[in-house]
């Protein structure tokens, strides 16, 4: 019997480990008009034609979502802050939002939840926005000051921080894929650039951060996909080379300093980031299968694909969802393992509105990241996204992500099967063998199409 396994016959985590979900404040809260998400959303780009409306009404009552994360067990949990409620205008600062703040953080800890707190997740006030967002070269001080103007309002209820949120994708969606505001297609060295200015306000909150509150825990969200070429020398090139754009880029300006080769020599390095960052956050969501195709120029010669047997989320409006791959947790924790600092999960998760394949994937990515701990990592938390359906982007309510079910209009929550099983694992700290006998089988799928989000359909 190894260490961490009882006479009981289950797996078990260290003793501090934290059992948390994560949440986004444009997704939740409800009602923000005031950044360009909010722009994007009356532009009509809303995929599903949704509207994001009161969310889960966070801004006005979070109690019934915090109860149901201390009723399953769980003692942590993310959420952002929004730049746009608490910087209105330029220059002008509202204590009203950061007392709002003060109340959700401290809502958190009388349930004994510890709260963690994301600067940025992928919203700008307008005016910030308007000014060319990160490309403005005031864009630096703007950050910084705002970062301070936080934490020195919030610093005695919290001390783990985040300062981005998937700097890759947001970088991606908002300049090369079209998803997200701005809506730029194709523009790589904008993106790279992006990316640095990303790294750059990243060092100054690091910094600002240490400064304000000198023990506090400092780091970002990596998305991180795996990239799985199909066979051939080629096939393996292009994954290579999506890796390389999308994984290795905000990474390795932590990691070195400077972007990969040749990406380096377009764009985009920001040597003084090298180390900043006490912790590594991973999201890790899908796998994607790719091959040579001439025919996908804008994809580097990609073709991107999930194939059919594989487990798959619910489809979004006009593309389905990646492959659930529970061992994607393995590739991406050995890569982040390479910084030697201690890796949170910050993110995993699938839409699933009907829980077809969501307990499956949570009990072998917890069955993965035991493994991954024996095996010397230092995983110190497991983040779901999320603990009640939220607005998801373009895709608006159309995907599910809960472990509660939300009908937004009636506010009315429901437990889900995986909410149960994800209470069950926090609550004792690990995993029963039943629990592991009984998802051991991959779920077979009854998905639609073949292609991924970000990526033309299998042709
Ligand atoms: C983002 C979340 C999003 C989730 C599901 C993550 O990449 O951080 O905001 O809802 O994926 O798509």
């Amino acid at each position: 019997m190894s260490q961490t396994e009882t006479s009981a016959g289950e797996i078990q985590f260290p003793k501090d480990f934290l059992w948390g979900v994560s949440t986004a404040s444009y997704q939740v809260e409800g009602n923000n008009h005031n950044c360009q998400w909010s722009d994007w959303e009356r532009q009509g780009r809303i995929r599903s034609g949704d509207a994001c409306g009161a969310a889960c009404d966070w801004w006005e009552n979070a109690d019934p979502d915090f109860d149901l994360a201390r009723e399953m067990g769980l003692n942590a949990l993310r959420l952002s802050v929004e730049w746009s409620r608490i910087e209105p205008e330029e220059g002008k600062w509202d204590s009203t939002a950061l007392d709002r703040y003060r109340a959700l953080l401290q809502g958190l800890r009388d349930r004994g939840i510890r709260p963690v707190v994301c600067l940025h997740h992928f919203t700008n006030p307008c005016w910030f926005e308007k000014q060319g967002a990160f490309l403005n070269p005031r864009a630096l001080a703007q950050f910084e000051c705002f970062t301070r103007y936080v934490v020195s309002g919030l610093h005695d209820l919290c001390d783990f921080w985040v300062t981005f949120n998937e700097p890759n994708v947001y970088a991606a969606s908002g300049y090369v894929l079209g998803e997200f505001p701005p809506g730029g297609i194709g523009k790589v060295a904008t993106a790279l650039r992006v990316t640095s200015v990303l790294a750059q306000c990243h060092l100054l909150a690091y910094r600002a951060l240490h400064e304000l509150q000198p023990h506090a825990q400092v780091g970002w969200a990596q998305h991180y996909v795996v990239f799985q070429p199909v066979a051939t020398m080629f096939d393996r090139w292009v994954a290579h080379l999506l890796n390389e754009t999308f994984n290795e880029t905000f990474l390795r300006l932590v990691e070195h300093g400077e972007l990969p080769f040749p990406l380096r020599l377009l764009d985009g390095n920001a040597r003084d980031v090298k180390g900043a960052c006490d912790f590594v956050g991973l999201n890790v969501y899908n796998r994607l299968h790719v091959a040579f195709d001439l025919r996908n120029v804008e994809y580097m010669f990609g073709r991107i694909f999930v194939p059919d047997h594989a487990p798959q989320g619910d489809p979004g409006v006009e593309r389905p969802y990646g492959e659930a791959y529970p061992q994607a947790v393995r590739v991406a924790v050995e890569r982040v393992g390479r910084l030697r600092k201690p890796i949170y999960i910050l993110e995993n998760g699938v839409p699933d509105a009907r829980d077809r394949i969501r307990p499956w994937l949570l009990v072998n990515v917890v069955k993965e990241l035991h493994a991954l701990i024996g095996e010397g990592h230092d995983i110190r938390g497991y983040f779901h996204w999320t603990l009640t359906d939220n607005f998801e982007w373009t895709e608006g309510w159309n995907l599910r992500f809960g472990l509660v079910e939300l009908d937004p209009k009636t506010q009315i929550r429901k437990m889900r099967g995986s909410g149960f099983l994800m209470g069950q694992i926090a609550r004792s700290n690990g995993l029963s063998h039943d629990l592991i006998a009984r998802y051991a089988d991959e779920p077979s799928t009854n998905h639609v199409r073949t292609a991924a989000p970000g990526c033309p359909a299998e042709r």
